[in-house]
């Protein structure tokens, strides 16, 4: 694997941020695994890796993500995406104030569990390229996560499966702190794609059974056209991550307690606030 030790650039994000990313924003292409040092921190900033010995996990996520029912969404930058959310959810105040599985668990269990399983395989060349931070992550979801909301033992809370989606570029949100993500890429009869850092001036292919780790929320980074070559082409692409909100959920029969008393408060309020004349 080879090793690319850059600068990151200081660039004008405003000129970046919720733009839609082009194959030749930055001046190189990388098509073979590598590690990416920032020359400043000596940290490993990106990892991309191409598993030959997982071909077996790798074809049964690309057969859930083919069967799973998308929703679409407008991103601020007005691209339409689609994509369905998995793992867990912390609590949202207006939606559902309580932390739970997402949705696709209970409509779609089977897939859900493979997309999970799927969070065994993203772990794996995480621990395997860089074994400090790993670890650091892993204790973190342990001591921070309660058991209701961990996947077994490992790193993840949480993730998205893409369908198709350029992205415009951006920072991720809401994550732990200086972990990585892990994004598992599954093409068929796909042209671009590509994940697109300027700040580093490099383009990664994520090529069909790829992985690729880095912490979204430090580096800018963008999708660029997707390129169908045939009628029956998909681009895929599954990421899991760490939401820090998921620190503040308790077991899930606390979490249904601690909402409904809320609701009855609210409800209660609502009742003394009508005057009957
Ligand atoms: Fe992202």
């Amino acid at each position: 694997m080879q090793t690319l030790v850059i600068k990151k650039k200081k660039l004008n994000l405003k000129e970046f941020v919720q733009r839609r990313a082009n194959e030749n924003d930055c001046s190189t292409l990388l098509k073979d695994e590598f590690k990416l040092v920032d020359e400043e921190s000596g940290k490993i900033v990106c990892l991309y890796v191409k598993p030959t010995e997982d071909e077996a996990s790798f074809n049964s996520l690309f057969d859930a993500c083919t069967k799973i029912k998308y929703e679409e969404n407008f991103r601020t930058s007005g691209l339409k995406t689609t994509s369905r959310i998995f793992g867990y959810n912390p609590r949202n105040a207006i939606r559902k104030d309580f932390c739970a599985a997402t949705s696709l668990a209970n409509q779609d269990p089977i897939n859900h569990n493979k997309i999970m399983s799927g969070g065994a395989l993203a772990a794996k060349y995480y621990a395997l390229y860089n074994k400090e931070l790993y670890e650091e992550h892993l204790n973190t979801t342990k001591e921070k996560v309660v058991k209701d909301f961990k996947f077994n033992e490992l790193p993840f809370t949480s993730g998205i499966v893409n369908d198709n989606n350029p992205l415009s570029y951006h920072f991720d949100s809401g994550n732990y702190k200086e972990v990585w993500s892990a994004m598992i890429v599954l093409k068929k009869n796909i042209g671009g794609g590509y994940l697109s850092m300027p700040e580093y001036d490099v383009t990664c292919e994520v090529a069909n059974h790829s992985i690729f780790y880095f912490d979204g929320q430090n580096i800018l980074h963008g999708v660029t056209p997707i390129k169908k070559l045939t009628p029956d082409a998909r681009r895929f692409s599954i990421v899991y991550y760490s939401l820090r909100a998921m620190w503040n959920c308790e077991p899930l029969r606390d979490e249904i307690a601690r909402a409904r008393m809320r609701r009855e408060a609210v409800e209660t309020r609502r009742l003394k606030g009508i005057k009957v004349t």
